[in-house]
């Protein structure tokens, strides 16, 4: 969600995202940086000229970069797509010579059994056979396990949230329709929400979804699903319907994920504050707990009015149940997804990996929030790519650690580990386990770095860094700059990268506990946007705003979704496209716009880089629109349908490499 365009989705932003970190300027960055002189601060982004050159623009005053520069002759960018205008209009557009397919929309059918959409005759029993609103991360397996396929496969996508204002006939206000609704329409919310798994096929260049296969499968927000890790069975994780703390029902607000090594899906759960609400918010034995969380008395979600377990009062701990990374086997319908408490209870944005030097698996997480903070975990152990039955509760053991930027360039991964610093009994640290589900507390203490909202954090196999899209901080005050969050009142985001040791080689140490870092493009419009820095070759069409989701194609581009366009560009969220080395790095291109309302995420490519699949997500969440008056019906332009999130496939006409 976005919370800098609509006017009319600004509360409930302000209710998932309400900055709950109580002491963040107290950070080591903005100590040392009173210490350290520009010229010492300068030398250490010595380590590689991009580096260098960018740390001097950012030690310039705000000087705009393409508005000031004539563009080279020759775009000195690989890609080799002619870049499209930006626009702000009912319907979506790619450049030419590529072509858009719908792949999958709200309401079609998952389960062989799914009746027909019809929009106006909602259920929760048809919801939880059809694909689910607001699809978000996207993740293709390819069929047969284990090939390359660029045409047949397995899509897992996420269904964060819902809008039952432009889901439900007769809905107006968007506040009351999501805390007021119906017990049918709760249902059915909870049912739109999870995962599904839509084995998908391409033929004669079209993708279509296989109707009748045995893996399609969903997950909403009553599925079972087991609590592993050293969180489980913790007294704060048992509730009355679940007495052991091991078995939960369902995920909630499923935003960006991930995938392992051994071919799994990792879904993460970012604002589940909002479902949970009541007297015990303020009262409550947790209330210090749940304030860290954005947990508040009136909840976003009405469903406590008729799901008992979503009421604080009721089910205290039912939301620490909630805020962890979540895995299951997308090649395997009835296996049971896993809630790996391990990784730590916060608002994971995504969860993305990389094989470190010595075998052992590295998991990069954001917290989506303003002031929080950038994860990893380390497994214990190195995977075993012979034996995956042995990978199968790798991810029970191992280190999370949260991310300490320093003003120099360097920075430190601090442990997450109980008993040592001021994670003990005297700090109400009794276990691990407290550490794990006050996660976001242990890391205030570390002293970690407050960021501008961590949403999509992931390395590129091709040079080793880690880059992190830090979405936007409208709050972060003059005072508390840093230089790894270099903007006050950053209304548009910037994104970053984590050099670890060996970057650029073929051993690198992503279990390292200390690194660097560099700034890759701080966004905005150039030369109306203070501070805003691109290559000095981007154009007027390819500047961004508000980075959420990234990927990377198999020539090490990174390719960056955006959610929050400010209303005043009159510039709809895209997905832009940009080389990460050489003479282009950092020169963004526009490849696709979204219809208005919308935000785009899951960017996805097959193993073969000629499908880039995108979900677009909220179609017409524009102020005032609604079931029955919306800005768009993207994409069935039919009077009688809403407008539908839905997972598009872009592809090249008549085939070939995106981008190329
Ligand atoms: Fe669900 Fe941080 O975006
Ligand atoms: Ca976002
Ligand atoms: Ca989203
Ligand atoms: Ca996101």
């Amino acid at each position: 969600m976005s919370d800098t365009n609509q006017p009319a989705a600004r509360e409930r932003i302000e209710l998932e995202d309400i900055g709950s970190n109580p002491s963040p300027e107290q950070t080591i960055g903005s100590l040392i940086a009173r210490r350290l002189s520009r010229r010492a601060a300068l030398r250490g982004l010595m380590g590689s000229a991009a580096g260098l050159t960018f740390a001097d623009q950012l030690l310039a005053s705000a000087t705009p970069a393409a508005a000031q520069a004539p563009a080279p002759a020759a775009s000195p960018s690989s890609l080799g797509f002619r870049e499209i205008a930006h626009q702000l209009t009912e319907r979506d557009a790619v450049p030419e010579g590529y072509e858009i397919q719908p792949v999958i929309r709200w309401g079609d059918a998952v389960l062989p059994d799914a009746p027909a959409f019809d929009p106006q005759r909602q259920s929760a029993a048809a919801q939880a056979t059809q694909f689910g609103y607001n699809n978000d991360f996207i993740e293709f397996f390819p069929l047969p396990r284990g090939s390359r396929s660029g045409t047949h496969g397995l899509l897992a996508v996420n269904h964060e949230y819902t809008d039952p204002h432009l889901m439900f006939p007769g809905l107006t206000d968007e506040e009351a329709a999501r805390q007021k609704p119906t017990r049918e329409q709760a249902l059915t919310e909870m049912a739109a929400h999870g995962m599904s798994v839509v084995e998908i096929r391409r033929e004669n260049g079209r993708w279509a979804p296989v109707r009748e296969s045995r893996l399609n499968r969903r997950i909403t927000a009553e599925t079972p699903i087991r609590i592993s890790g050293p969180a489980a069975g913790h007294p704060r994780l048992r509730t009355q319907a679940d007495p052991s703390g091991r078995q939960v029902l369902g995920t909630l607000n499923n935003c960006a994920g991930g995938s392992t090594p051994w071919g799994t899906v990792l879904t993460a759960e970012e604002n589940f504050n909002q479902y949970f609400g009541g007297a015990a918010a303020e009262t409550g034995a947790q209330a210090a707990a749940y304030k860290r969380y954005g947990i508040v008395a009136k909840a976003g979600y009405g469903w406590g009015q008729h799901v008992g377990r979503f009421n604080l009062d009721i089910e205290p701990n039912e939301p620490n149940r909630f805020g962890w990374i979540v895995e299951y086997d997308p090649y395997d319908p009835d296996s049971v997804p896993v809630k790996r408490t391990a990784l730590g209870r916060f608002k994971h944005e995504g969860c993305t990996y990389a094989i470190s030097a010595d075998g052992r698996v590295v998991f990069y997480s954001g917290d989506d929030e303003r002031f929080d903070y950038v994860y990893k975990f380390v497994t214990a152990r190195p995977w075993n790519p012979n034996d995956p039955a042995a990978n199968r509760d790798l991810m029970d053991e191992g280190t999370l650690y949260v991310a300490r930027f320093l003003d120099d360039g360097r920075m430190e991964w601090l442990p997450l580990v109980h008993g040592q610093g001021p994670l003990t009994e005297a700090n109400g640290f009794a276990s691990q386990a407290d550490v794990l589900i006050e996660t976001r507390r242990a890391a205030d203490l570390l002293k970690a770095t407050p960021m501008d909202r961590p949403e999509d954090v992931q390395p590129n196999p091709a040079n080793g860094r880690v880059y992190a899209m830090l979405t936007n901080n409208t709050r972060r005050k003059p005072e508390q700059v840093d230089r790894i969050n270099p903007r006050p009142s950053n209304a548009h985001g910037h994104v970053i990268e984590m050099i670890p040791p060996g970057a650029g080689t073929d051993r690198v140490d992503h279990a390292a506990t200390e690194g660097r870092w560099e700034i890759f493009l701080i966004a905005g419009r150039p030369g109306v946007d203070a501070g805003a820095q691109y290559h000095q070759g981007t154009s007027a069409e390819g500047w961004l705003s508000c980075p959420d989701n990234c990927a990377f194609d198999a020539k090490g581009r990174i390719w960056i979704a955006t959610d929050g366009a400010p209303g005043t560009s009159k510039v709809a969220d895209g997905l832009y496209a940009a080389d990460t080395s050489g003479p282009g790095r950092g020169l963004t291109k526009l490849f696709y716009q979204a219809p208005t309302g919308a935000e785009v995420c899951g960017p996805c490519f097959t193993p073969d880089d000629e499908t880039v699949f995108l979900s677009i997500q909220h179609p017409g969440d524009d102020k005032g629109s609604n079931f029955a008056s919306p800005s768009t019906r993207w994409p069935d332009f039919n009077p009688a349908m809403p407008p539908r999130p839905s997972v598009i496939a872009i592809t090249r006409k008549g085939g070939g490499v995106i981008g190329s």
